[in-house]
């Protein structure tokens, strides 16, 4: 590392619900190796942007999680996902919303930062699909059948599907969603998010990790918000954040209070973020948030933190 250089930071998320039954561990070893992968891009002069896509893509092919492979159901019994990038140093976002058929969205955020039209729905997502020439892939997993099948029966009495597919690990409410926050060693910011949506919602529901509210970045932070996602647009959470540093509030600070007023109207997200010093940060009105980070000396999570609101910095 040149001396204008800086350590790359890196945080990542697997979603946030009610509590994980049976154990931490696995969902741990995943976000981990998610982590170890990614930060060796870091070290090897990976820009945020790039980094933030490979954890995306990680996190996406994961069936754990729901996101990419693993997504949930909606009330119809298809799945649709919206994904969005945000390049902090060019203050640019781009977005899918509500895709079907593609294995990671991450990738058509992606390939629309250098596009006039940087976000897409439904049908404009197809046809980008199509024009790319990706491949059909099917992201439905066993177990989200089976979970859907099981709510059918009872006539959708859940608001929404679990946090984790794992039969063991699944949580009564979740309100899973991927994400990764990069800070580079050129000191670059990014974040990307992506998603299945709640579970068993209307048919368009739009979600907020393909909008501002849920993926924002800038020059000096950047965040991205797990939760759900109409509580995370009521707070415009991720620019309320990232404003509040703009204006000279270190990280935690602007963490602690987005969180202690979102806690103050009832909100159940959490969201995961860093700042141009490499202050990484977390926060929590949920039971659990599925976060985990590398700061250039070692790997940490958040899954053990307990159910009270909950604020964390590095
Ligand atoms: N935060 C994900 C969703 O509500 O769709």
């Amino acid at each position: 590392m040149s001396t204008a250089q800086v350590q790359p930071k890196l945080i990542i998320h697997g979603g946030a619900g009610s509590s994980l039954k049976g154990g931490a561990d696995v969902v741990r070893r995943s976000l981990f190796q998610v982590l170890e992968e990614v930060y060796a891009l870091l070290t090897e002069g990976a820009s945020a942007h790039t980094a933030v896509v490979r954890g995306c893509q990680l996190l996406e092919n994961d069936p754990r999680f729901n996101a990419g492979t693993g997504s949930v159901l909606q009330s119809d019994g298809q799945i649709r996902m919206s994904a969005s990038l945000m390049d902090g140093l060019m203050q640019r976002f781009s977005g899918v919303i509500n895709v079907s058929r593609v294995k990671n969205p991450i990738d058509l955020a992606m390939f629309l930062q250098g596009g006039d039209d940087r976000v897409l729905s439904d049908y404009g997502s197809l046809e980008l699909l199509r024009e790319l020439q990706l491949p059909t892939y099917d992201p439905l997993t066993e177990l989200r059948l089976q979970e859907w099948m099981q709510e059918r029966r009872g006539n959708f009495t859940k608001d929404m599907a679990g946090v984790v597919a794992e039969r063991e690990l699944v949580s009564e409410a979740g309100r899973g969603t991927i994400g990764v926050v990069v800070l580079d060693r050129e000191r670059r910011l990014a974040a990307g998010t992506s998603t299945g949506g709640k579970g068993f919602e209307r048919i368009g529901r739009v979600s907020d990790s393909a909008m501002p509210a849920g993926n924002y970045a800038t020059h000096h932070a950047a965040i991205s918000c797990t939760g759900i996602g109409e509580d995370i647009i009521d707070e415009c959470l991720a620019p309320r954040i990232v404003v509040r540093v703009t204006d000279g509030m270190p990280l935690q600070v602007a963490f602690e209070k987005s969180f202690k007023e979102a806690s103050s109207r009832n909100r159940d997200f959490g969201a995961i973020g860093i700042d141009a010093t490499g202050a990484i940060a977390w926060g929590k009105t949920s039971e659990v948030l599925l976060a985990a980070y590398h700061d250039g000396e070692k790997m940490g999570d958040t899954l053990e933190m307990g159910a009270e609101m909950g604020i964390g910095v590095n």
